[in-house]
């Protein structure tokens, strides 16, 4: 059997003996429903500098340029779906097969695929609030530059911005579990970001990666299948459904 077809084999073996699996996705998990990564050749972050627009320095002096960025991101978003990866993550959910997904995904395609349990490290696009209390609103407020019906104030989507804390009980939560897991499926990242790269090193069970590109991380993984997320989760379930 080719090596591909073997580590397939092997992933899922390893996921039906699996008492306690958690899946740590990033940008390449979604690259697949046409959502841009940040780092790769057509990355977002290749074009524009997140500096200029993804930094609460930005939301306060630059807000035209942060304003613009965000919103093309929420239509790119409300216009595409997850897709078939996604939903392969929410079965196995579904199937007691995997206990949660923490994702620095702000799309909330886990969610819409049908996944409970879902830590959003870096928040959600969709959870608009106001800059100046946190009142909530909603995304066509946003995008039409409505202020806040409450106080007046600009508002800015839920995610986290270069300068800002993770949400501490989502952080607290999601460590716990990778901790407590035997099996830790690492999705389309690049392990490049603070803190959250730090998640993988502390599993204490096998590490899987699932990535396009390979990724320089300062551990040694278990497995490493390279290729597309969608296809190899959908490859992974088919054997573990014996079709
Ligand atoms: P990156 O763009 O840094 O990395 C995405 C990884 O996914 C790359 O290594 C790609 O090779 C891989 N990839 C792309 N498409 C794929 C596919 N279909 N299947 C498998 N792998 C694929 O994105 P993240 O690591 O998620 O934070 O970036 C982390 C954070 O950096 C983001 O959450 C965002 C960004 O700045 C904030 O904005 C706070």
């Amino acid at each position: 059997m080719p090596e591909y077809h073997q580590s397939i084999s092997k992933l899922a073996e390893w996921i039906q003996n699996s008492p306690n699996t958690v899946a740590f996705t990033g940008a390449g998990m979604s690259t697949e429903s046409g959502i841009p990564d940040f780092r790769s050749d057509k990355g977002l972050w290749t074009k524009t500098d997140p500096m200029q627009v993804a930094t609460v320095e930005a939301m306060n002096h630059r807000y035209d340029l942060f304003h613009e960025f965000y919103s093309l991101r929420i239509q790119n978003v409300q216009q595409a779906e997850p897709h078939t990866g996604h939903t392969v993550l929410a079965e196995w959910e579904k199937e007691g097969k995997l206990k949660a997904v923490a994702t620095q995904n702000v799309d909330r395609y886990h969610h819409k695929a049908g996944s409970r349990n879902v830590y959003e490290l870096h928040g959600s696009l969709e959870k608009i609030r106001c800059i100046d209390h946190g009142h909530p609103a909603n995304s066509e407020n946003f995008l039409n530059r409505t202020p806040c019906s409450k106080c007046g104030s600009l508002l800015r989507p839920g995610v986290v911005l270069f300068g800002e804390m993770l949400p501490q009980d989502t952080w607290s939560n999601a460590l716990n579990c990778i901790q407590q897991s035997n099996l830790l499926l690492i999705i389309g990242t690049s392990l490049q970001v603070h803190p959250v790269n730090q998640l993988p090193s502390m599993a204490k069970g096998k590490v899987v990666l699932i990535n396009r590109d390979e990724v320089s991380a300062a551990y040694a993984f278990d497995l490493v299948l390279k290729g597309s997320a969608g296809e190899i989760l959908q490859q992974v379930n088919q054997v573990i459904k014996g079709e």
